[in-house]
């Protein structure tokens, strides 16, 4: 499948955004949930979170309801997943907002005590990231935390190996074209190890980098500020 062909593939798969992700990616909602519940902030504080490559808005809407008083401001690249982000949100009033935009290039502001990303940034190249990681350093408020969701690659090829193929059995398993999406992957993703990824967290000026869960080639990293 071309681009094109691709991203009508995602269209089509708007409206069953959480089922696809759900055949796609191994546990999922119990990630996105364990990512929300690593927010090191009292539940009664008024936090300002950004939700990077929102999608349709399952990160911000359990923050919104884990933090009572929290604000959440979505940012996604695609009008399509925004759409479906805000009608699931709008019930939240003020306390969410929306931006369409490209991280890579436009300014997603600044101010935040959190900064989540769910499996968003493994589009990125090597530089592309690193560069993205000080910009997202310098957008938290001090103490701030950043947390994301990633693809990755062990640092054993071996192991990288052995996690694709697990990987593909699940999404066939699921009754999905597991030979699709792994090309998809190859042409597509950047994976990073966790390793390096923190190293580089560390060189944008985060403390305390850690991977708190990790399932074959998927991992939650966060850094401190
Ligand atoms: C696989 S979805 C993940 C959505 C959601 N964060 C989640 O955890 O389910 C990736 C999202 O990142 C967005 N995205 C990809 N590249 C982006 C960019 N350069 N700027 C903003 N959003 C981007 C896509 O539009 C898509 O909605």
């Amino acid at each position: 499948m071309d681009e094109h062909q691709v991203q009508e593939h995602f269209r089509k798969q708007v409206g069953d955004y959480v089922g696809l992700m759900s055949r796609l990616i191994p546990e999922y909602e119990k990630g996105q949930r364990f990512l929300c519940e690593l927010i090191p902030f009292d539940k009664k504080q008024a936090i300002n979170v950004l939700d990077l490559g929102s999608g349709p808005g399952g990160l911000s809407e359990l923050v919104l309801e884990m933090y009572p008083k929290a604000k959440v401001h979505a940012f996604d690249l695609t009008e399509e997943m925004l759409l479906v982000c805000q009608e699931r949100l709008n019930k939240y009033e003020s306390r969410v907002t929306f931006q369409q935009g490209d991280y890579k290039k436009d300014s997603f502001g600044s101010g935040y005590d959190v900064i989540l990303a769910g499996l968003t940034l493994h589009h990125l190249t090597d530089e592309e990231r690193k560069s993205i990681f000080q910009v997202i350093h310098d957008a938290l408020k001090d103490e701030g935390i950043f947390i994301a969701q990633e693809i990755i690659v062990d640092e054993d090829p071996y192991v990288t190996e052995w996690h694709y193929s697990l990987w593909r059995n699940f999404m066939k398993s699921n009754g999905e074209d597991d030979e699709f999406w792994y090309q998809k992957h190859n042409e597509k993703d950047h994976p990073v190890s966790v390793e390096n990824q923190l190293e580089w967290l560390k060189n944008a000026g985060f403390s305390h980098t850690a991977c708190h869960w990790r399932y074959w080639n998927f991992a939650i990293i966060s850094g401190r500020k």
